[in-house]
């Protein structure tokens, strides 16, 4: 992979693609600026090189039309106030307001160009787009580690028309990654949860050839107690996926992988947040109640084998964490994950929010910035976003 460090940028204007698609309230207030504060390096660095830097993003899914619920307005002064650099909106992200903004643009400036997706053509991958965008200037940079797993024409098809180097953050990203993937030390565990088996069927497929042990609870870990024989009350699951949980189950064994599911449960008659809290064991779940949480044995289990993995990543909440009641076993595998002594990723919005919440980010090797992205990436998936960076070189 090619970064910025490897090209002389000096004297140059260069186009970087960040993803500034951060969570914010209907007034525009911001809720989560991780994205943002993980992509100053780059633009630090490249404002150092004496450049004029023209930055893009999307935000949110505006369709392909321009609307002012998606304005990139409270990004920009956003970003004036996270750095020193003089920050200008741009009207829109290609046209002839767009061309005289970027002539005006001084050394040292910042353009934020308006919200890529008010043009449909960016999620198309258009050509035509993707070269209006390359023409605004002489380098571009992908430091978009969160949009890499979208071919679009800012993520990949600009790469087309520009010499295409990573910023920090793709690089970090990625090294990290496939460090945990393909050289992890052994014990290598994967902590899988979250609502859904069908959004990580191919994640826990892959993590299967790569890991020696996976961890799997949620809203998930249903699917796979059901696949198990046990009776699961009224708890989510996935009917139609029990047969693929039963040979994901079957494919580790064959592969000496240890998978643990919970052996006890925190369930409720519904999930609420003034839902009283049971305990039970998986065999005897109550057939009017919902699985909430791991129980007290499930965590002391899990917890016990993180202490002993030298490679960790974590992926989803092992219970309804937003409630009290049902976080507990949400926060203690972190608090174990936080302290212990493995290489330790954390990817996926609502376990990297979970530790925030504890204050344990310190503590976490890293986290990654990207959701969708980064499970794609664990999945073994060429990420288009990546590989344009990594092909960098042919337009040299
Ligand atoms: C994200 O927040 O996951 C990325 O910015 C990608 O956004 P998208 O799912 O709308 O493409």
């Amino acid at each position: 992979m090619q970064t910025i460090k490897d090209i002389q940028l000096q004297g140059k204007t260069v186009l970087l693609r960040v993803d500034f698609n951060i969570p914010m309230n209907k007034d525009g207030t911001i809720i989560d600026d991780s994205k943002m504060k993980a992509a100053l390096p780059t633009i630090k660095y490249i404002l150092d090189q004496g450049t004029r830097l023209i930055v893009m993003s999307h935000l949110g899914r505006p369709k392909g039309q321009p609307n002012p619920q998606y304005s990139m307005k409270p990004v920009a002064a956003h970003l004036q106030s996270l750095q020193e650099n003089k920050v200008i909106l741009a009207p829109d992200s290609v046209g002839p307001a767009v061309q005289e903004a970027v002539s005006k643009l001084q050394p040292g400036e910042i353009l934020l160009l308006e919200n890529l997706r008010f043009h449909g053509e960016e999620e198309k991958n258009d050509p035509q787009y993707a070269r209006q965008l390359a023409d605004l200037a002489d380098v571009y940079v992908n430091d978009a580690f969160g949009t890499a797993h979208r071919a679009h024409a800012s993520t990949a098809g600009v790469a087309d028309y520009l010499p295409a180097y990573a910023g920090f953050l793709m690089e970090q990203e990625v090294n990290m990654l496939r460090q945990v993937l393909d050289h992890p030390e052994p014990p290598r565990m994967a902590i899988l949860g979250g609502a859904k088996v069908a959004d990580k069927i191919g994640l826990i497929d892959n993590l299967i050839n790569k890991m020696d042990i996976l961890l799997i609870a949620g809203g998930m870990g249903n699917t796979f107690l059901l696949a198990q024989g046990h009776a699961i009350g009224k708890s989510i699951h996935e009917a139609d996926l029990v047969d693929q949980a039963a040979k994901l189950l079957q494919k580790a064994q064959e592969r000496g992988v240890t998978i643990l599911l919970p052996t006890d449960v925190v369930v409720a008659e519904a999930i609420s947040p003034d839902a009283e809290a049971e305990t039970y064991p998986v065999d005897s779940i109550p057939a009017d109640k919902t699985i909430a949480d791991i129980g007290p044995q499930t965590i002391k289990t899990f917890c016990e084998a993180v202490q002993k993995a030298r490679t960790i990543i974590w992926n989803g909440p092992l219970g309804v964490y937003e409630y009290d009641q049902f976080a507990q076993g949400t926060w203690e595998v972190a608090r174990a994950i936080a302290g212990s002594q493995a290489v330790s990723v954390i990817g996926g919005g609502d376990s990297a929010a979970a530790v925030q919440n504890l204050g344990l980010e310190k503590n976490i090797t890293h986290i990654s910035t990207g959701g969708g992205a980064t499970l794609e990436f664990l999945e073994g998936r060429v990420l288009p976003g990546v590989a344009v960076v990594e092909r960098a070189g042919a337009l040299h």
